[in-house]
C-alpha cells in the first residue's frame, strides 16, 4: 500500500498490485490497472499539461454538463462541462491500508477545490463562493470516485455532477451495456430528441450521445463479451447515466483523440445532468460511484 505525492499527480498503489494515477489539474483519475491491465482510456493524444481538459480516464464535470440550454442559467457563462476538470486541485489527505466492510483495505487520496483556488474567469463566469471535496478510494478491484459539494455563498445555487468515466474496451462491436432499459433518454446526436430506450443490451455501431434519466438500477454494466474484464458500475445519490461515444466523423474532429481510438473506448458516465441539484448557503450534497472490473 502507498501513495506517491509527485509535482503534479498522485499514484495510488494497493497491495494486490491494482493502482491509481490522478492529475491534480482537474483531480482527473488518468489510469487505474487491475491485474496489470489498464482499465480506463486515455487517448494517446491527451494534453497532460493543463492548458485543456484531459482526453480519457475520470474527468469531473462540475458546476454544468455541456453548456447551459438557457442563457439565464447561472452558469451559462461557463466552458462546455465547467470548472472542475479545467482547475487545479489540491492534496488534502491520503490514507493507506483502512480496511474496508468487504476485509479488504483501501488506499485514498483527498482533493479539494475552492473558488478562490480557480481562474479569474472562471469565477467572473460562475461568482459563487463553494468547496469541493472529492475522495478517490482504490482496493483490490473497485475504485470509488467521492465527490462532496458545500454551497458557501449567501444564495442558494445550482450544479450538476457528473464522473465523465471513459471506459478501456478491447473492441467497441462487441460490447454491450445493461441496466438502462425502459428508461427515457435525451439524444444529444439527434438535437435532444426524447425517446424511450427498448434494448436490454445497448450496443454502439454509430456516434452515440445519449443522456439516460431517472436511473433506478443499482448498477450498470459493460460488458465486453471476452469472458471477463467487464465492468460494473454502481451509482450513488446520482440520477442519470450518459452514454458516449465519438464514432468516427467526431473522433476526426477531436485534435486530442486519435481517429481509430472510437474502436478503444466507452464513456459510461453516472450524474445528475438532466436537471440542476439547487443547494442551500451552508448546505452540502454528496454522491459517488464505485466501479469494479471482473478479473
Ligand atoms: C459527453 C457529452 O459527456 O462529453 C458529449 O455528452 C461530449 O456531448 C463529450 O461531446 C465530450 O466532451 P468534451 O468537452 O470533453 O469534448
Amino acid at each position: 500500500m502507498s501513495v506517491q505525492n509527485l509535482e503534479n499527480k498522485v499514484i495510488l498503489t494497493h497491495g494486490s498490485g491494482s493502482s491509481a494515477e490522478v492529475y491534480l489539474f482537474g483531480a482527473t483519475v488518468t489510469s487505474w490497472k487491475v491485474s496489470g491491465l489498464e482499465r480506463l482510456f486515455l487517448s494517446k493524444k491527451a494534453i497532460l499539461d493543463g492548458t485543456k481538459a484531459i482526453r480519457g480516464g475520470i474527468p469531473l464535470v462540475f458546476p454544468q454538463f455541456g453548456t447551459a440550454k438557457n442563457p439565464n442559467d447561472a452558469s451559462a457563462k461557463l466552458p462546455q462541462h465547467g470548472i472542475a476538470r479545467i482547475s487545479t486541485w489540491e492534496i488534502l489527505s491520503t490514507t493507506s491500508g483502512t480496511s474496508v466492510s468487504n476485509g479488504d483495505e483501501e488506499v485514498t487520496a483527498t482533493f479539494g477545490l475552492t473558488d478562490s483556488q480557480i481562474s479569474n474567469n472562471l469565477r467572473e463566469a460562475w461568482p459563487k463562493k463553494f468547496q469541493l471535496i472529492y475522495t478517490v478510494s482504490l482496493t483490490a478491484r473497485t475504485l470509488k470516485t467521492s465527490l462532496e459539494v458545500k454551497n458557501e455563498d449567501n444564495e442558494p445555487f445550482n450544479f450538476h455532477v457528473l464522473f465523465h468515466t471513459y471506459f478501456s474496451v478491447p473492441d467497441i462491436s462487441k460490447v454491450s451495456i445493461l441496466g438502462l432499459s425502459n428508461l427515457t433518454y435525451t439524444d444529444k446526436v439527434l438535437n435532444g430528441t426524447r425517446a424511450l430506450e427498448s434494448r436490454e443490451k445497448i450496443t454502439i455501431d454509430q456516434e452515440v450521445d445519449r443522456v439516460y434519466e431517472n436511473v433506478a438500477s443499482d448498477e450498470i454494466v459493460v460488458d465486453l463479451q471476452e469472458g471477463k474484464g467487464n465492468f460494473h458500475v454502481k451509482p450513488s445519490n446520482l440520477r442519470d447515466t450518459v452514454v458516449w461515444n465519438p464514432w468516427i466523423d467526431k473522433s476526426r474532429g477531436m485534435s486530442d483523440f486519435d481517429d481509430e481510438e472510437y474502436k478503444l473506448m466507452v464513456c459510461v458516465e453516472t450524474g445528475t445532468v438532466a436537471d440542476y441539484i439547487p443547494l442551500s448557503p451552508g448546505h452540502n450534497w454528496q454522491g459517488s460511484q464505485i466501479l469494479s472490473v471482473d478479473i
